[in-house]
């Protein structure tokens, strides 16, 4: 059966599409299947992996989801596109409870032939990304090393017991993905410190580098592992996806 995981924080920019596209493409290297879907109305995991938004969302299109699944140009890693509809991201979010238990069937019973599915939240708390982590097994949420990242961090985190407690009683925080260090600056260090000191191993040790291969990957609608195999940002994606599974 598939692993559910949401990528998720309110924070913008700290990583997450980075983190599902390119952890999905580590795993799918190492021979796990991986789907990402898509529930950002930005659409950059879909745009991220070379494909084009839907007009409708999957979610929404009444449709099997499998005949929406795309391939992407990587053998194993496949793509659930989102859709820049803002009134499917409203449609989407609308009757949370309601829409978090359909889509945790749909999720469960359509797409069990996966080994891992991520879903790539929006940043915020709002219903897109309580849906997700409803229907979800596990969240994943990536946070940069920089000032203030620790900051807001419990909010996610309160989000994720509320929905354990209420909707979705399997839910666990899953990791914690350290992005964007940068070894030379002493706060980077500092952060990573601080948080391992608070989470302890729920951190996963790989440490994601600032690494500007990792930033022009999407551009080329391809994961870093495959835009720059030798590059660090490439060895740190695919450490990560040996730990996911070693944590299996
Ligand atoms: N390790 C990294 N090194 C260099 N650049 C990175 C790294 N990780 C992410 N980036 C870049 O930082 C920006 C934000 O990353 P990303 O889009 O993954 O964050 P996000 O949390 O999904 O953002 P949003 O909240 O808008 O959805 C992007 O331009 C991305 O390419
Ligand atoms: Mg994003």
């Amino acid at each position: 059966m598939a692993k559910i995981i949401s990528v998720a924080n309110q924070k913008g920019g700290v990583g997450k599409t980075t983190t599902a596209i390119n952890l999905a493409a580590g795993l799918a290297k190492a021979g796990r299947s991986a789907l990402v879907i898509d529930v950002d109305p930005q659409c950059n995991a879909t745009s991220g992996l070379g494909v084009e938004p839907a007009q409708r969302h999957p979610l929404l299109a009444g449709r099997p989801l499998a005949e929406s699944v795309v391939e992407t140009s990587q053998p194993k890693l496949f793509v659930l596109p989102g859709s820049q509809s803002l009134a499917d991201a409203d449609a989407l979010s609308a009757s949370n409870r309601q829409r978090a238990s359909t889509l945790r069937q749909q999720l469960n019973g359509e797409l069990s032939g996966y080994d891992f599915v991520f879903l790539d939240c929006p940043p915020s708390l709002g219903q897109l990304t309580r849906a997700a982590l409803g229907a979800s097994a596990e969240v994943y949420i990536p946070i940069q090393c920089e000032y203030f990242a620790m900051e807001g961090l419990s909010q996610i985190i309160d989000l994720a017991r509320q929905t354990k407690a209420k909707d979705n009683h399997r839910l666990e925080i899953g990791g914690i993905v350290l992005t964007m260090y940068d070894p030379a600056l002493d706060l980077a260090n500092e952060v990573a410190e601080e948080v391992r000191g608070y989470f302890e191993e729920t951190v996963f040790d790989t440490l994601i580098p600032r690494d500007v291969h990792i930033s022009e990957a999407p551009s080329h609608g391809v994961s870093v592992l495959d835009y720059s195999p030798r590059a660090r940002g490439a060895w740190a994606y695919a450490e990560l996806a040996m730990e996911v599974i070693d944590r299996e």
